[in-house]
């Protein structure tokens, strides 16, 4: 039964926590699965996907598996895709990265996995999907089928178009898959452009479905997903089709469903201070009126006759957010010396403050918060930043090559005792540069290497913000420097290295971000450790003059409700950040345009019209 709340969602959806706890609960679903299965003396049939989503759900198998004695003998499974042309064995392959992540920990027999055969010929493609679909069939068919969903509303790789009946076929990827694997490809240009996938119908035809979906990025597809029509352009939504299909969803990933973006739509609500804001911004936004222009017929019309009453009239209600909103803007992101700091986002004293910067990785830092870096430093703070991981796996072989040419190009001629160590080097890069391949793991020397590149690229970027050299540093936490994007995990070694830092630094105030990201991403691990490192010192004296500024980094920017800092730039300072950027090998997009969008928010709500804003959210435990 589906509760008031639920009223809008067309299929089944549950808000967990966080994603480990859904992942506990899925996991738990499929141990009993497969329990009951090998107590009636059969099989249990699962369809299983690839890509960051289903990683923690994986390590939650394994667990039961090494710890509660999960058995996978009587376990079948068909992977829902495949990259097509890619070898089984490339770092990127699904075959690998089932290997990787599941298959290799687990007493499943290789002759019951099936991944489609990415390496048949374009001839055979067709025989090898329908035998594809008759291998399925002649196990009696998937029990549960495993989702993800990509930010095209794709399942499986069912991009945009596919019919709500297509089988097992090749398929041409979106443009915005590919840009969304770039990354892990080292590159767009090293996509394949195809692939093999399940179809919407082979899925659909599966007893039970489970998709799981993490972090703000996923949040606005899924709504469409989970609450708009069904139709060909996302095809998660004929999930809504099954009888038996659930979105387990975290926090991130629910943000944008009505019952949680505008809860007053859907039932009664308990209105609190960050609910009236949330509304009252709502309503001015949709009406498309300044905040203080708002009328007791504008709420009573949109489901808020209850506010007005709790808060009313119109008028008094109007006042109060308008002028909240307004405290939130300061170009005194430290405090204001010598003056009333009442009304302002944070206190006068100390002054000067430690302000310390914490960015997951190089080029998360500029183009989020580099007009803020640069009032902190003007307005005599002392500003740290320290950079979690080294961003090495970002830098590309090209700028190896080059730093190893110019070294041999420098001792040529040269012929002294001096330059035989660098021309050494030079060439040992060259030969590990060759060795692996464009897509082998990086040796020690290259990862060390281009950790470097990226140093120097962080330093000058931040030179341009005005900070000294001296002022920042490099953590390189181990959870990184071992792995790999979407299969990262972290560890005590990285709490401790984090919870040192913080120690050492005693901050008045810590920006971080990461808390909206999908938790397998860098910038969502590296949170994670932040927020393991934050119990370990909650009790140290520093921690309760300490506050904590959160930032969106390449996520979706702050909602006008969620900010409580907003810093606003003027043309020239926004200039002077984007050019600081231009020290970065890839200059990271929309930067402008992101600040820009949150200077207008404020602007369509009434208040000042800056040209940008840089914009933080207050973190409470
Ligand atoms: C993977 C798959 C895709 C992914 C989707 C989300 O086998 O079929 O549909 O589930 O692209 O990818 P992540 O989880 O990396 O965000």
């Amino acid at each position: 039964m589906k509760s008031e709340a639920e009223q809008f969602e067309k299929v089944g959806t549950v808000v967990y926590e966080s994603s480990d706890e859904a992942c506990r609960v899925l996991a738990t679903e499929v141990a009993s699965l497969i329990r009951q299965r090998k107590a009636a003396s059969k099989n249990a049939v699962l369809g299983l996907a690839t890509g960051s989503t289903p990683v923690p759900f994986y390590r939650e198998l394994i667990r039961l598996h090494r710890e509660e004695g999960l058995s996978f003998e009587n376990v079948i499974t068909f992977n829902l895709d495949e990259y097509f042309g890619l070898e089984p064995q490339h770092h990127e392959s699904y075959f690998r990265f089932m290997r990787d992540q599941l298959f290799d920990h687990v007493n499943l027999p290789d002759s019951q996995i099936h991944i489609p055969p990415g390496m048949v010929t374009r001839e055979e493609v067709y025989t090898a999907c329908r035998e594809y679909e008759a291998k399925i069939e002649a196990v009696g068919g998937i029990d549960l089928q495993i989702l993800g969903i990509g930010r095209t509303g794709h399942i499986g790789f069912n991009e945009p178009g596919s019919s709500q009946d297509s089988l097992t076929r090749m398929i041409t990827l979106d443009k915005i898959t590919r840009e969304d694997a770039a990354r892990d490809f080292l590159g767009i240009e090293n996509v394949p452009r195809f692939a093999l996938t399940m179809g919407v119908g082979t899925i659909l035809r599966a007893r039970r479905i489970a998709l799981m979906a993490w972090g703000e990025n996923k949040a606005d597809i899924v709504a469409k997903a989970v609450e708009g029509e069904v139709t060909e352009a996302i095809s998660a939504s004929f999930l809504q089709r099954h009888e038996n299909a659930q979105f387990l969803l975290d926090r991130g990933a629910s943000r944008s469903l009505t019952r949680v973006k505008h809860p007053w739509l859907v039932g009664p609500v308990k209105w609190d201070d960050q609910l009236i804001r949330r509304a009252v911004t709502w309503l001015s936004n949709r009406l498309e009126k300044p905040v203080l222009k708002l009328l007791d017929e504008d709420y009573n019309e949109h489901g808020m006759s209850d506010l007005l009453t709790e808060c009313g009239p119109a008028y008094h209600l109007n006042i109060r957010i308008f002028n909240e909103l307004q405290h939130t803007i300061t170009g005194w992101p430290g405090g204001k010396p010598n003056e009333d700091d009442r009304y302002r986002p944070e206190r006068a004293l100390p002054y000067p403050k430690r302000s310390l910067f914490l960015v997951p990785e190089p080029m998360d830092d500029v183009p989020a918060v580099g007009g803020t870096i640069n009032r902190l430093i003007e307005q005599g703070h002392r500003v740290d930043v320290v950079f979690l991981t080294s961003g090495n796996l970002g830098v590309s072989d090209g700028s190896v090559e080059h730093f190893a040419t110019v070294l041999n190009d420098l001792a040529q001629g040269r012929g002294s005792n001096a330059w035989k160590e660098p021309v050494r080097y030079a060439g040992q890069l060259l030969g590990d540069l060759e060795n692996k391949g464009p897509f082998g793991e990086d040796t020690a020397a290259l990862r060390r290497l281009k950790g470097l590149v990226r140093r120097g690229e962080a330093r000058q970027a931040l030179h341009d913000c005005g900070m000294g050299a001296d002022r920042i540093h490099f953590l390189d936490l181990p959870f990184y420097e071992s792995g790999r994007y979407r299969r990262f995990a972290s560890g005590e070694a990285d709490v401790e290295a984090l919870r040192e830092c913080l120690t050492k630094f005693r901050p008045h105030q810590i920006y971080m971000t990461g808390s909206a990201s999908d938790p397998s991403s860098v910038t969502g691990v590296c949170y994670r450790v932040f927020q393991s490192t934050l119990q370990k010192t909650a009790k140290r004296k520093w921690r309760s003059d300490c506050r904590i500024w959160l930032y969106r980094s390449s996520e979706r920017p702050l909602g006008s409700y969620e900010i409580d800092m907003a810093v606003p730039m003027s043309p020239d300072q926004l200039k002077e950040k984007l050019s600081a950027l231009s020290h970065y090998d890839h200059e990271p997009e929309g930067v402008s345009e992101r600040d820009r969008m949150v200077a207008r928010y404020y602007d369509q709500l009434g208040l000042a019209n800056y040209e940008a804003i840089e914009a933080f959210q207050e973190w409470s435990e």
